[in-house]
């Protein structure tokens, strides 16, 4: 296999882990109705369920920002590749409603570990030139596990126990995930930094031509002991210069949660059943996976070319639209003739998608991977992926609860999102700043 060939293969391995997050998260949506029927579900029961994996994911971060320095970042990816697999296994068999929000509590903190420790990985194995590509790589893994898991729930849905046969498949690429990581190599970054040169080189030589491989190896020793000399710690991340990039990850993540994305991602069948019959439904959810990963790929291409601030600005307005166009369709429920109740609902959530897939989706793991100096990237990346899933667990666990109240009725959920994505055009406009075509070292000098 040639260098680069080898390259895309880890990158392949690695993406997996962001297919089981897609893929975990996305299962949901198909499998509550059929969960429901088994279990006589309540609206509580359904919020725990729903939001037992990102209750569990919010442990990943904590445990990958104590063990991706101590195991290195091989080991911990096989870690949670483990974790994946016992928990496919343990929702998969549930007997209880108990065992399932246990199983789904594995995955989740799977979720979780991953979140943090695969675009860290895809970082440091990648040249700097195809860095930015190889980290929203991991974006676009993600949609695909979305999509994935919707075309499952479409192919099973009329079978007996449906949502066994869903979490079934969920096993298939954990598994994949387990070999791969065996066959991929450590970071050689983290290799030097526990002084295993030999190792470092080995690996270096695996991935690199060989001319560039010794100014690479030289680089990375001249950062290591600039940072030997400036040792850091978690509580850097909190002082005053670095205060702009952490109130960044802060409300990328918050701002990126509560534009409503995994009400729809999560929810989008239960949605869609107001004004479409079940089977309707469950293809226009596959409708929302196809629509999400293709433009995931679209917006790959523009954001190293627009900008970030400039996707960000028409994402943030495009989906602020949209939320309105939902909100009225079931505002207006009574009044307005069903074609056009379920155009505006159908395709205010695709172009909601559309605009989310190109700015806010790919933003959040991008911005938090380019915008910390090195010395507390790992820490930083923990950080952001812990306020991803807290927030994301507010949102799964308040909707279906809203869904129940008036504002479910009147379609006023939307309105809050609505508020919250154009509060976000403050947050573009004045903190936000543009990292369009600089290296990461050029941002660095920023807090210097
Ligand atoms: C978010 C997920 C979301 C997905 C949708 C990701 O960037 O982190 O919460 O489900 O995008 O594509």
């Amino acid at each position: 296999m040639n260098k680069n060939t080898f390259l895309y293969f880890i990158a392949a391995v690695a993406a997996t882990g962001g297919l089981l997050f897609g893929f975990d998260t996305g299962v949901i949506n198909v499998a509550l109705p059929s969960l429901r029927e088994q279990f006589a579900l309540s609206p509580t029961q359904e919020s725990t369920v729903v939001s037992a994996v990102l209750f569990g994911a919010l442990f990943g971060p904590v445990l990958s920002g104590i063990l991706t320095d101590l195991l290195g970042r091989k080991k911990i990816n096989l870690l949670a590749s483990i974790i994946f697999v016992v928990g496919s296994i343990l929702a998969a068999l549930a007997s209880s409603v108990a065992m399932l929000i246990v199983g789904r509590l594995f995955l989740g903190l799977a979720i979780g570990i991953v979140s943090a420790t695969i675009p860290l990985y895809l970082a440091e194995l990648s040249p700097k030139e195809k860095r930015g590509q190889l980290v929203t790589f991991f974006q676009l893994a993600i949609t695909l596990g979305i999509l994935l898991s919707y075309v499952v729930g479409y192919w099973f849905q009329h079978t007996e126990a449906a949502w066994r046969a869903m979490f079934w498949a969920g096993f298939i690429p954990a598994m994949m995930l387990f070999i791969g990581m065996l066959l991929v190599p450590e970071s050689p970054r983290w290799l030097l930094f526990k002084g295993r040169e030999e190792e470092a080189i080995a690996a270096l030589n695996k991935l690199r031509d060989e001319d560039v491989v010794a100014q690479e190896l030289q680089e990375i020793r001249l950062t290591l002991q600039k940072e030997a000399k400036n040792k850091s710690s978690w509580k850097d991340l909190f002082s005053k210069k670095l205060r702009t990039p952490l109130l960044i990850v802060c409300l990328i993540f918050g701002i990126q949660q509560f534009s409503g994305i995994n009400a729809i991602i999560y929810f989008s069948t239960d949605i869609f059943k107001d004004m479409f019959n079940d089977t309707q439904a469950t293809l226009a959810t596959v409708g929302v996976g196809i629509v999400n990963t293709l433009a995931t790929i679209f917006g790959m291409r523009f954001l190293d070319k627009w900008g970030r601030k400039p996707m960000l600005y028409t994402g943030l307005l495009g989906t602020a639209i949209c939320l309105a166009t939902v909100g009225l369709a079931f505002y207006f429920k009574s009044s307005l003739p069903d074609g056009l109740r379920q155009a505006m609902l159908i395709g205010g959530i695709y172009v909601y998608i559309i605009f989310f897939a190109i700015s806010l989706g790919p933003l959040g793991w991008l911005l938090t991977s380019e915008i910390f100096p090195l010395k507390i990237r790992g820490f930083a990346s923990s950080f952001g992926s812990l306020n991803h899933w807290f927030f994301d667990m507010l949102v799964a666990f308040s909707f279906p609860l809203m869904r129940a109240t008036s504002l479910g009725e009147n379609g006023g959920i939307f309105g809050i999102y609505m508020l919250v994505v154009l509060l976000g055009l403050l947050f573009a406009k004045y903190m936000v700043f543009e990292t369009k075509g600089l290296s990461l070292e050029d941002i660095e000098k920023r807090y210097e």
